[in-house]
């Protein structure tokens, strides 16, 4: 099939060639169609080289959009605010609460806003038997001198949001690791060992407490967390060490 089209071309183009008059007229036809590729080619070029411009343009936007609407939250415990820190803003300032600390159903700590909305009215299912409790936290810190002054007090948090970032938790550090950026820091804080467990919290090394929060209530309490014995292998935990903790954040 190609062959017999090109025989066909040949021969057509040879006849051209053979007729003296027609000769010129096929020599200016080729060079009309050289030049019209060398346009075609110069403008295709350029069509390409814009598209290929509009494609980094479109990338470009699509990125930072993505890291603008993308983000990460995080509680800053035992602080009413957040960080100073362009990319962080406050969700909510709130207080600190768990389950009872002598309750076996004791359920984690949270972070509860100050500002709650019920659903349905109170009285309609109010003092049930059959609920999970949950009481407001308190630093439990009288032995030692770390955060002392604040035993008994109770303890605020923030929930704070991270935008265009991904943040994380760091247990036992002081910093965070390369190519992320300190949040705060401050110390890891849980239950007491012998009480029901529940989660490790990263408290902010400069504590606040909550507004006239002096009474001794004993709901959830905050503890300060050392390691001890256990598997750690060759341990690089000092007994008797209070833990410490760091919250970094990092672009994707
Ligand atoms: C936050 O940091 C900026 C820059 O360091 C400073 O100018 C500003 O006063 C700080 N704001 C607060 C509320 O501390
Ligand atoms: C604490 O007191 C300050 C000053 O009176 C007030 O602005 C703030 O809203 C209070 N915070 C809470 C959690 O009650």
């Amino acid at each position: 099939m190609l062959r017999s089209l090109l025989t066909c071309v040949c021969l057509l183009l040879g006849a051209y060639a053979l007729d003296p008059t027609n000769t010129f007229e096929y020599e200016y036809h080729v060079v009309a169609k050289m030049v019209e590729f060398d346009l075609f080619k110069a403008e295709t070029a350029m069509k390409v080289a814009a598209l290929e411009n509009q494609l980094q343009m479109t990338q470009k936007t699509l990125r930072s959009v993505s890291r603008e609407q993308s983000g990460s939250t995080y509680i800053r415990w035992g602080k009413k605010t957040c960080p100073n820190i362009t990319t962080t803003s406050q969700v909510y300032s709130g207080q600190a609460a768990g389950g009872h600390y002598q309750h076996t159903g004791s359920a984690e700590y949270i972070c509860l806003p100050i500002d709650p909305e019920y659903d349905t009215p109170a009285v309609e299912d109010k003092e049930q038997q059959g609920r999970s409790l949950i009481c407001g936290a308190e630093y439990e810190t009288n032995s030692g001198t770390l955060f002392g002054h604040l035993h008994d007090r109770d303890v605020p948090c923030s929930l704070c949001y991270t935008r265009g970032k991904t943040t994380v938790m760091l247990p036992a550090r002081t910093s965070c690791y390369s190519g992320w950026t300190l949040e705060y820091r401050g110390f890891l804080m849980s239950s007491e060992a012998n009480q029901p467990g529940k989660n490790y919290v990263c408290v902010d090394n400069d504590p606040e407490e909550m507004n006239e929060s002096h009474a001794n209530k004993n709901g959830a309490l905050l503890y300060l967390v050392e390691a001890r014995e256990g598997s750690f292998g060759k341990n690089p935990y000092k007994p008797g060490w209070e833990l410490s903790c760091a919250v970094c954040s990092t672009t994707f």
